[in-house]
């Protein structure tokens, strides 16, 4: 369970240029998928490189209840599975702290069993709806009774008798096709998915990794997900790929600080995740892809970000939203050092993260000095130059990691120090930020 107990204020201020590597941790996408299909696997699923991570450790927590063995054993992680269909019913609440990723994706892997779960998480969490995967998951037969607007707390009574589903997404979002097709796997037929724009294809590949039969295809309609039911998982050996969107904070910084020259090495640039780094070249970011490769069938390389002193503002494309739905809070900062507005439309889906991202980032930019525009689904940060942030007040970090990094790395470029009232949310996806930055020379204390 995650806990949010004593807040952690922090602050960052301006000092030394950064310099040097950063590892950055697991991928959080594929880490929580890792011990999911693992749990559904018979045998034993062998993770390095796992996000050790809140969001991630409830996951392996969950797991457990529903009756997987989660072991960690000399920096492996060791998944003895219970099989598709397999899950026994948990003898208490499932608590998923912040994770709309780990509660989404272990609602739909529950769902077409014959169990009964209640799900609970942190305030953010609460605060999220959960009807964009609770009504897909009625087409299979399953039951949701959750607080008004489809709020946790929420209990899921798993179908008996599922039937496969065919669904057409409304919201682009990996968390409910991935929700969907973790259901389909315990019913049977063919379960079929439709998104309208591609969004993060991690479930698709690490289920056909896993052995199941998965057809994808590009028609008139959309990308169609077609997954075949009831499969025997096999356990795997897995090598999670570091995150791209924990690597866009010390990328970042390094672009906005001056002086500084960072490698962020073997950073996956599968195409559904690696839109931020494009939007930075094009705004005239220094960033370049050294060592480029291909790893797991992935696209990796080192990033090399170095200070880069006249950022042009653009209009971000719309249809890029999805590969890069996590970075806009760090890429609101860039634009803040750039010169002009930058243009985010296509956006609303920032409006449900952890927080309002949106509100939270413009309101935190205002007070630091930076005009902010915005309306339900787009927002316009007006860039003040290299050197034009002011800075200087405390942001509130709502229960939202990406918020409190995205803050701080503002304070390490602006002309006065960033304090977040909060930055015990960074624990839920990137556990050594602090010591990963203070590594680069970054002037981030508890304070
Ligand atoms: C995730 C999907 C994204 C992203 C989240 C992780 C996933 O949400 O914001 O941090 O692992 O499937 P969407 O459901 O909006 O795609």
């Amino acid at each position: 369970m995650s806990g949010h107990g004593t807040p952690i204020p922090m602050t960052a201020r301006a000092g030394n240029p950064l310099k040097g590597i950063a590892d950055v941790p697991g991928d959080k996408s594929i880490s929580h998928r890792s011990l999911i299909l693992g749990a559904l696997s018979v045998g034993e699923t062998r993770v390095t490189g796992l996000l050790e991570g809140e969001d991630v450790l409830d996951t392996a927590e969950a797991m457990r209840a529903f009756g997987a063995t989660v072991e960690r054993q000399d920096g492996t992680w060791i998944v003895h599975g219970v099989g598709v269909g397999g899950f026994a019913e948990p003898s208490d609440v499932i608590d998923c702290g912040n994770s709309g990723t780990g509660v989404r994706l272990i609602m739909g892997t529950m769902a077409t069993s014959p169990v009964t779960a209640t799900f609970t998480g942190d305030a953010s969490l609460r605060g999220r709806p959960m009807g964009r995967v609770t009504d897909p998951l009625s087409l299979f037969g399953t039951r949701a009774y959750g607080r008004q607007g489809g709020r946790l707390p929420m209990t899921i009574v798993g179908a008996k008798d599922p039937v496969p589903v065919r669904y057409v997404l409304p919201v682009p979002s990996a968390q409910v096709k991935s929700a969907i097709l973790l259901a389909g796997l315990n019913a049977p037929g063919e379960t079929v998915v439709i998104e309208k724009e591609a969004t993060r294809d991690h479930t698709e590949r690490m289920l056909a990794g896993f052995g199941a039969t998965v057809r994808v295809e590009d028609a008139a309609e959309g990308r169609v997900i077609t997954l075949t039911g009831q499969p025997e998982l096999r356990a795997q050996t897995i090598v999670v790929p570091r995150d791209p969107s924990s690597a866009a904070f010390p990328v970042c910084a390094g672009i906005i600080v001056p002086g500084s020259d960072v490698l962020v090495p073997n950073i996956g640039l599968n195409p559904t995740r690696a839109g931020l780094f494009t939007t930075l070249r094009e705004m005239g970011a220094d960033l370049s892809y050294e060592n480029q490769r291909e790893e797991g069938g992935e696209p990796v390389a080192d990033l090399r970000a170095r200070f880069s002193g006249s950022l042009k503002g653009i209009e971000v494309p719309p249809e890029r939203a999805a590969s890069m739905i996590d970075e806009y809070p760090i890429l609101s900062v860039v634009a803040a050092f750039a010169e002009g507005p930058t243009v985010m439309r296509g956006v609303k889906e920032l409006r449900v993260k952890e927080s309002d991202r949106i509100d939270a980032m413009a309101q935190a930019l205002r007070a630091a000095g930076v005009e902010v525009e915005e309306g339900p689904d787009w927002w316009i940060v007006h860039g003040r130059g290299a050197d034009g942030v002011q800075g200087g007040v405390t942001a509130e970090s709502r229960l939202d990691h990406r918020i409190a990094m995205s803050c701080l790395i503002l304070g390490l470029a602006s002309r006065q120090a960033m304090q977040v009232d909060d930055g015990s949310p960074i624990a839920t996806s990137f556990p050594i930020f602090e010591t990963l930055m203070r590594n680069l020379g970054a002037d981030l204390v508890r304070a």
